[in-house]
């Protein structure tokens, strides 16, 4: 069972709970505030530990106190904020490591408190709750299980003890929401590739789309083919695990400001095929479907939030696999949109299916296309393991794109479309081949991407470096960490046409 998170109006030092967290600014000191209250409660201890320590709040800085029953909270983590604005962003970081230090000295309940005034933090608050909270635990059995489950978060608005508003019950109820729709995707790419596989991706698409209310449409490898979606079939032809592609549509209530198309990689699994790749590391291949699993947590998380836009998510799901059957180098298909592509690397395989999938999301005429994928390693090379790399045929949506993940509190960069490197996709067999040298590697997946967008407005978002990330870090667990989702739901509620 995820966290429960709830909405309190009260005294931080007063609510029965194993952690309470609280930030504070910088230049803290035991004289005053929380630091001076809590001297006075547990004793000149305080004083040492804070000494010690050297705490003042300087950002990432952090010290805890066991209260031993002298407060009601069981422990107090006191985080630094340092001193820059106190924004949502924060208040989502604060509250996830809050949430990851309970985990840690096993609490079954954690408050947060959210500094007064700042917008959007209750919901931001709830968000990081749930995502400091998650854990995998599934495929752990006895002594691996963990004993004790966080179940209980409690958002605290500081100040007097009074009645707390209904916006901002919904906004902790919202937050909650969108957590959980992360955790889906953070657990899709964390399950092993025997369990998730093409199909088992878009059964849990359907599922998600009927808690939601979401029309969910799958094509099966008949439905492909008939199609001609000849680029996703040819990636999946080596694997005994069939290729679908899943439409899920949220339609507002009202009359929508637009139409937005995600789309996502679900490479269930690539071993890159004929061109294999090296045994070490290759079990991380189990999460080449981030792209997908951050389409199907951004569509439960739109459809919890509501925005007056028509939103679709289109998955294209694929096991690259090497076989008898498998695609070859040199060969050369035909696509949905209709121009053939001649196979140089089996191992580049993402962007054969995405190019489908964008002629299948250009076909439904949005207003702008959002695509998500772990692309390329020369971006993990760029911009290293914590950065997305995005790219835009309009420079007014990258703005907009980069606004969203700065506001979201994800990092990503703009990196460029160099029209010179297009040369190197030119074909002597085909319309066009699918890899050029490895120069820019990044950046000619980009381009060849931009080959099936025709005229819609459209940005490339390259997940492959934090899509899963080695440590806990920010609000990231260790494993699939679903960024990205936060970036798009913050486009999407922003969106005015
Ligand atoms: N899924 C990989 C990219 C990847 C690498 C994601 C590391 C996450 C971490 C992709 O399909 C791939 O293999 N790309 C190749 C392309 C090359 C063959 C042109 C790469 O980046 O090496
Ligand atoms: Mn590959
Ligand atoms: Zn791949």
């Amino acid at each position: 069972m995820p966290i429960k998170v709830n909405l309190a109006s009260s005294d931080p030092l007063s609510i029965a709970v194993d952690v309470v967290v609280i930030g504070v600014p910088e230049g803290a000191s035991t004289g005053e505030g929380v630091l001076a209250r809590l001297v006075a409660a547990l004793g000149e201890s305080v004083t040492h530990q804070v000494k010690r320590d050297d705490f003042t709040g300087k950002r990432d800085q952090s010290i805890d106190f066991a209260t031993h029953g002298a407060l009601k909270p069981g422990r107090v983590l006191l985080l630094g904020l340092g001193s820059g604005k106190v924004t949502d962003v924060e208040c989502r970081l604060l509250a996830a490591k809050g949430a990851r230090f309970a985990n840690g000295v096993r609490a079954e309940s954690v408050a947060v408190v959210v500094p007064p005034g700042v917008e959007r933090a209750e919901r931001a608050a709830a968000e990081g709750l749930v995502l400091g909270a998650y854990r995998f635990t599934r495929y752990f059995t006895g002594d691996r299980l963990p004993k004790v489950e966080l179940s209980r978060g409690t958002v605290v608005i500081e100040g007097k003890v009074g009645k707390v508003g209904k916006a901002a019950r919904d906004a902790v109820a919202l937050g909650q929401q969108v957590g959980e729709a992360i955790c889906v995707a953070r657990d899709l790419v964390n399950e092993p590739p025997n369990e998730v596989y093409p199909e088992a991706l878009a059964r849990v698409a359907v599922d998600v789309g009927k808690q939601h209310q979401l029309k969910v449409t799958v094509l099966d490898k008949a439905a492909l083919t008939k199609r001609g979606m000849k680029l996703i079939m040819a990636v999946g032809q080596g694997s005994a695990r069939e290729p679908r592609l899943v439409h899920m549509v949220y339609a507002p209530p009202g009359k929508p400001k637009g139409k937005l198309v995600f789309v996502g990689k679900g490479l269930t699994f690539d071993s890159g095929g004929l061109c294999i790749k090296p045994a070490p590391g290759m079990e991380e291949m189990k999460g080449d479907m981030g792209g997908a699993a951050n389409v199907i947590a951004l569509m439960a998380a739109v459809a919890a939030a509501k925005p007056n836009v028509e939103v679709h998510g289109v998955i294209g799901a694929a096991e690259n696999m090497p076989d008898g059957a498998a695609y070859r180098p040199g060969d050369i298909f035909g696509s949905l949109d209709g121009r053939t592509v001649e196979i140089i690397n089996t191992d580049a395989e993402g962007r054969l299916v995405l190019a489908d999938c964008l002629a299948y999301a250009r076909a439904l005429k949005p207003d702008l296309i959002v695509d998500n994928a772990t692309l390329t390693g020369a971006c993990v090379v760029a911009l290293g393991p914590t950065v997305s790399g995005f790219f835009s045929n309009r420079e007014e949506l990258a703005e907009r794109l980069r606004s969203a993940a700065k506001a979201a509190g994800e990092s990503m960069w703009q990196l460029p479309l160099i029209e010179e490197l297009r040369d190197g996709l030119k074909s002597d067999w085909a319309d066009i081949k699918h890899t050029a040298d490895r120069w820019g590697g990044a950046i000619t997946a980009a381009l060849f991407l931009r080959e099936f967008v025709g005229d819609v407005p459209w940005v490339h978002v390259d997940i492959a470096g934090p899509s899963m990330a080695n440590k806990p870090y920010g609000i990231f667990s260790k494993g699939g960490t679903g960024h990205g989702v936060l970036t798009f739901l913050r486009l999407i509620e922003g969106f005015t046409g």
